[in-house]
C-alpha cells in the first residue's frame, strides 16, 4: 500500500512537472492507545505512528516560487517566497503556509519546490492527516535545505501551525507522534517535559481495530478550543485553593471533589475526567509491562465513559460505537479516540474476531444512523521519514 502510494504521488508528479521528483516523504498519521485531551493539560499520552501515510514527492525549482498540488483534491495552489505568508481561503494550504511562516520567522532562507502530495489517511476521522501534512513539509523543508531543525522542533512547528494558521488550539500529541513514530511501539510522552519512551506493542492474542463513524468533525474547532478554556479556568480555580498546585498533574481526585461547588457542575467535569485520565495513562503503560490487556481494556473504556460524560467529547453516532463493540465478548476494550465530536473509535479485540465484528457492528450501525461503516486494521509504523528506495 505503501510503495502503491509512492509510486502514484511520483507519477503524478512527472505527469505534472515533466521529471522524476528529486526526493519522496512519507509522514504517518496516528492512533492513540490511552490519554485524551490531556496532551495541553500536562499530562501523559500513549499514541503511536501509523501505516497511513501522506507521501510527498518534491524537487527543486531553483527560483523563490512553490507551487504544491493536492493529488486527492485535484488542487494546485503556487505562492511566492519573497514575501510573508498569510492564510489563505483554502485549508488544506493553510497547514503547509502555517509551516513555511515559521520557518519564514525564525529566518531560513527557503527556496522555491514544486510539490505533490497524496494521502492514504482518512481526512477528518481523527487519525491526524493534518499533522501528518504540517509535519511531513517542514521535514521535507528541513530536509531538502539542511535546515538543521532537530525532530523536536518539526513537532512543535507543526503544532504552531496548526494554531495560527488554521485556528486549533491542540495539543503537540499529534505531531509528535507523527514524526518520533517507531514500528511495532507506542510513545509514552511526558507533554510537560517531552521526554518519552517507547513500549513495544505486542498485544498477544489481541489486536486493535478501528472504527470510523465517518461523522467529521467539524465541530472540532470550536468545541476544543473551548474545552481548553474551561479546563485553565478550572486550574485557575484549583489553584487558588491549593497554591502548590502548578499543573494537573499535582492535584488529586480529591482536591477536585472538595471543590466541586467552587468549580462549578461543568467544570468540575472537565478537571475530574483530566485528572483521571492523567493516572489512567500510567495505569495503561503498566498493564502494557505485564501484558495485562484485559485491565487496559478496562481502563480504555473508562476513559470513553469519561470523554462522553464529563469532557463531552464524543457524538451519538461514536456513543453507539463503543456501546456495540462492548456487547461483544470479543472486545475487551472500545473508546471514541482522538478530538472527537465524530472519527474512529479505536478497540481492543480478540485476534480473528475483526472479520465478525466489522459486519456485525457494521448492520447494527447502518440501521440506527443509515451511515457504512469504515474499519481500518492498522500497524504501528515508523515516523516522518524520506523514502529511498527506488521509484
Ligand atoms: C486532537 C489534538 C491533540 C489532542 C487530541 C485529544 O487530536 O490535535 O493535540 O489534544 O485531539 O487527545
Amino acid at each position: 500500500m505503501k510503495k502503491k502510494l509512492v509510486r502514484n504521488t511520483s507519477e503524478h508528479f512527472r505527469q505534472i512537472f515533466h521529471e522524476k521528483p528529486e526526493y519522496v516523504f512519507l509522514s504517518p498519521g496516528r492512533i492513540n492507545i490511552i490519554g485524551e485531551h490531556v496532551d495541553y493539560n500536562d499530562g501523559y499520552v500513549l499514541p503511536a505512528a501509523i501505516n497511513k501515510y501522506i507521501c510527498f514527492a518534491i524537487s527543486r525549482n531553483n527560483s523563490s516560487s512553490c507551487v504544491l498540488h493536492a493529488c486527492d483534491m485535484q488542487d494546485t495552489y503556487q505562492f511566492s517566497l519573497d514575501e510573508p505568508v498569510k492564510p489563505v481561503g483554502k485549508s488544506w494550504v493553510n497547514y503547509i503556509l502555517g509551516v513555511v511562516s515559521q520557518l519564514q520567522e525564525k529566518g531560513f532562507n527557503l527556496r522555491g519546490v514544486n510539490v505533490v502530495f497524496s494521502s492514504t489517511i482518512p481526512m477528518g476521522a481523527g487519525l491526524s492527516s493534518s499533522a501528518a501534512l504540517e509535519c511531513g513539509y517542514c521535514y521535507a523543508m528541513n530536509s531538502i535545505f539542511h535546515l538543521g531543525l532537530s525532530k523536536e522542533s518539526i513537532a512543535k512547528i507543526g503544532q504552531k501551525s496548526e494554531h495560527n494558521f488554521v485556528g486549533v488550539n491542540c495539543g503537540i500529541m499529534d505531531q509528535f507522534a507523527s514524526v518520533f513514530g517507531k514500528k511495532n511501539k507506542a510513545i509514552r510522552l511526558d507533554c510537560n517535559t517531552l521526554e518519552h519512551d517507547y513500549h513495544k506493542i505486542d498485544f498477544t492474542g489481541y489486536s486493535l481495530l478501528l472504527l470510523d463513524s465517518k461523522v467529521k468533525h467539524t465541530h472540532l474547532t470550536s468545541g476544543y478550543n473551548i474545552r481548553r478554556q474551561e479546563v485553565d479556568k478550572g486550574i485557575g480555580i484549583i489553584r487558588t485553593h491549593y497554591p502548590h498546585v502548578r499543573t494537573f498533574r499535582d492535584c488529586t481526585k480529591e482536591m477536585v471533589e472538595k471543590l466541586r461547588e467552587a468549580l462549578g457542575e461543568t467544570i468540575y467535569k472537565r478537571c475530574h475526567f483530566v485528572v483521571r485520565e492523567i493516572q489512567r495513562v500510567q495505569d495503561a503503560v503498566q498493564a502494557i509491562e505485564r501484558k495485562d490487556f484485559l485491565a487496559l481494556g478496562k481502563l480504555m473504556s473508562e476513559t470513553h465513559e469519561g470523554l462522553s460524560k464529563e469532557y463531552e467529547v464524543s457524538c451519538p453516532e461514536l456513543d453507539f460505537l463503543v456501546d456495540a463493540a462492548n456487547h461483544e465478548k470479543t472486545v475487551i476494550g472500545s473508546r471514541m479516540m482522538g478530538g472527537g465530536f465524530g472519527g474512529c473509535s479505536i478497540n481492543l479485540v480478540e485476534k480473528g474476531s475483526e472479520k465478525k465484528l466489522i459486519k456485525l457492528i457494521g448492520e447494527q450501525y447502518k440501521k440506527a444512523f443509515g451511515i457504512k461503516l469504515e474499519a481500518y486494521k492498522i500497524k504501528i509504523s515508523d515516523g516522518t521519514r524520506q523514502y529511498r528506495e527506488i521509484h
